[in-house]
């Protein structure tokens, strides 16, 4: 599927860790028949090849040289979604050099989407703003700490029942704070994008919600 102009249709899916994107961006590229990236786990791939090798996810110069690195099967590593590998990324993706090695790779991905796909839906943090400005659409998905931190200790839960809640609502916290501060690329909606606060709404309604606004930039239900 193309925009109106013929160009790929892109869909921007930007926000904090545990509001729904993933969900969402899933069911886009199912529905709209779209080649999907979720570009976290880019810098999960990073932050644990850091944790792996010794280091640490703070030291600019490392990071960056394992970002330049960085190879196709690193992305479907054992233990990306951990939350260790979670907060490393959050510390490496605040290394402009680390950004800057993993640009053209998402940038790529978008225009020229794999597999014969006529577009692509991206989720992360400065898809919107900064990787895709040209998006055909974009969507900011939030929700509230205390309910992301809630869907968070649920997930890990089921994985492991020693988790303590207080302990992720601070994780989740701490990782905000650094994604929504550091110096590139900030945490922030584009000024053009639809913001969805998912904390009272299912997935099914979050996807509707979405799906009415792609519709409105594309003429496409
Ligand atoms: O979406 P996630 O939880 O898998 O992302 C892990 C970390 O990676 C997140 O804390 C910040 C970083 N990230 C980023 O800086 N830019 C992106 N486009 C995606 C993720």
């Amino acid at each position: 599927m193309k925009a109106d102009n013929g160009a790929p249709m892109i869909i921007a899916i930007d926000g904090p860790a545990a509001a729904g994107k993933g969900t969402l961006a899933r069911q886009i590229s199912s529905h709209f028949n779209l080649a999907y990236l979720d570009t976290g786990l880019l810098y999960r791939a990073v932050g644990k090849k850091v944790l792996d090798a010794g280091g640490d996810p703070t030291d600019a110069d490392t990071a960056e040289r394992i970002a330049r690195g960085l190879a196709a099967r690193d992305l479907t590593a054992d233990g990306l979604r951990l939350d260790a590998v979670g907060q490393a990324a959050s510390k490496v993706s605040a290394v402009p050099g680390v950004r800057a090695a993993l640009l053209d790779f998402q940038k790529d991905f978008a225009t020229s989407p794999p597999a014969g796909a006529a577009g692509a839906v991206l989720d992360g943090r400065d898809i919107g703003t900064v990787v895709c400005p040209e998006a055909t659409a974009k969507l900011f998905i939030t929700a509230g700490t205390e309910v992301r931190a809630e869907r968070r200790f649920k997930e890990l839960h089921e994985a492991d029942t020693t988790v303590i809640y207080a302990r992720v609502l601070e994780d989740m916290k701490e990782r905000d704070a650094r994604d929504s501060s550091r110096s590139v690329a900030p945490l922030e909606p584009a000024q053009d994008a639809n913001i969805i606060d998912t904390s009272l709404l299912s997935a099914d309604q979050v996807f509707d919600q979405a799906r009415a606004y792609i519709a409105s930039k594309t003429q496409k239900a």
